[in-house]
């Protein structure tokens, strides 16, 4: 193979198509939606307020936001059918499983029949998504029905609500708020490019976001989050974490939460979910998780000059939260889903088939031997 073409490979820099929505890593480390940056809006944004920037262009004055909040609140129910079909799903299912059944249900049950109805459509699955994974969880795991339409400001306190059976209290809401705005938006990664080709063929909202579910899964996407989880989870001390990292590299062994496609310097997203991450260890008291996240971040950066991505602390975050470990990417779900559909928005107002080439690396014409004489 060419050098260019081995550069060429995972379409690595290539323009795949316009947006509006998002820049990232333009000088180095950036991350920006819509002329904002991450950091800005993570600072002094709810995360309602990013989803309503995301999908229709501009922050939401306060009656703006006050009425949106209460229309997505209104959404929050699920159909019986759906429940009925969670209720079905084991608790050894994996949870992005659930969300891709959930949201593909939902397709059959409330079908994008117009374009015009995408709004409506991705508002509901902003609404409905958190509670298709709690209603699931708590049924296979706890074996309630919980009530999936609570008063809760907030998506993020919603979730949580329904996950506990209690509402958290004002610093797990922040950081809920915080995690899904970093987690909502990233131009053309993998699962939002899967949902732009699939918005490509003209097809309905739930497929495109149900083949981003897909997408998303993968540990070298949304999964890392968990697999980060898993693998600190392990170690006892910094010492500890500091030896087997290093046994770890030497095996040549990916280690989850580090490095990124687009960002050469580092991920803006870090920075912020990490401040939170050690105030929740403050919180909680930790001596462990987070001096070992430390300690791993500090060897990645030594030995390989590579950084820890949103994912890495997002997993001791989730974890001083008491969220279960097999949750932490539905999360993420429940934020992309914003980046998602907008993105699909976007497809479908100035659209044409993607359909890219390849290069043929197979057999050269060949006439077929009658099968009796191969
Ligand atoms: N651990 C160890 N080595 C890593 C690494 C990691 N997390 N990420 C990259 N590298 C190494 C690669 O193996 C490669 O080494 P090589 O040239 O000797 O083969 C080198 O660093 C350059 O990799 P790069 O081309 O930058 O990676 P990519 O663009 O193909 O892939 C990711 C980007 C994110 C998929 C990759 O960094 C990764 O798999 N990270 C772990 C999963 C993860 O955290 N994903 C979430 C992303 S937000």
């Amino acid at each position: 193979m060419t050098e260019k073409k081995l550069s060429g490979a995972g379409l690595r820099g290539q323009v795949a198509g316009k947006t509006a929505l998002s820049t990232v890593g333009i000088s180095g480390s950036g991350l920006t939606y819509r002329g904002y940056d991450v950091k800005d809006l993570a600072e002094n944004c709810e995360f309602e307020e990013v989803a309503y920037l995301i999908f229709y262009g501009e922050l939401p004055d306060s009656a703006q936001l006050a009425e949106y909040k209460s229309g997505l609140k209104t959404r929050r129910g699920l159909p019986q059918a759906l429940r009925e079909v969670l209720e079905r799903i084991p608790a050894a299912a994996h949870p992005m499983d659930v969300m891709r059944t959930g949201c593909s249900m939902l397709g059959n049950l409330e079908t994008e029949t117009d374009f015009s109805q995408q709004l409506e459509q991705a508002n509901r699955l902003l609404a409905a998504f958190p509670s298709i994974i709690c209603y699931w969880y708590r049924f296979s795991h706890d074996g309630v029905r919980i009530d999936t339409e609570t008063d809760d400001d907030s998506i993020g306190a919603h979730f949580l609500h329904m996950l506990r059976g209690a509402k958290p209290n004002e610093l797990h809401e922040r950081v809920m708020n915080v995690s899904l705005i970093l987690y909502a938006e990233h131009e053309f990664n993998a699962s939002t490019f899967t949902a732009r080709v699939c918005a490509s063929t003209l097809s309905d909202m739930h497929s495109c976001i149900t083949g981003a579910i897909g997408s998303l899964r993968g540990p070298l996407h949304g999964g890392a989050n968990e697999a980060a989880m898993a693998m600190i989870e392990n170690w006892r001390s910094a010492e500890e974490a500091e030896s087997e990292i290093m046994g770890m590299l030497e095996r040549r062994e990916k280690i989850m939460g580090f490095g990124h496609a687009i960002y050469t310097e580092s991920d803006p997203r870090n920075a912020i979910i990490k401040g939170w991450s050690q105030q929740l260890a403050d919180d909680v008291g930790d001596k462990v998780l987070y001096p070992v996240s430390e300690r791993v971040e500090a060897i990645m950066w030594r030995e390989k000059k590579l950084f820890a991505n949103a994912d890495f602390f997002h997993a001791s975050a989730y974890h001083f939260m008491a969220i279960p470990t097999k949750l932490f990417t539905p999360i993420f779900v429940c934020s992309r889903l914003t980046g998602w559909a907008a993105h699909v928005f976007e497809q479908r107002a100035d659209n044409r088939i993607i359909r890219p080439s390849a290069e043929y690396t197979g057999e050269q014409l060949r006439a077929v031997v009658p099968i009796a004489e191969r």
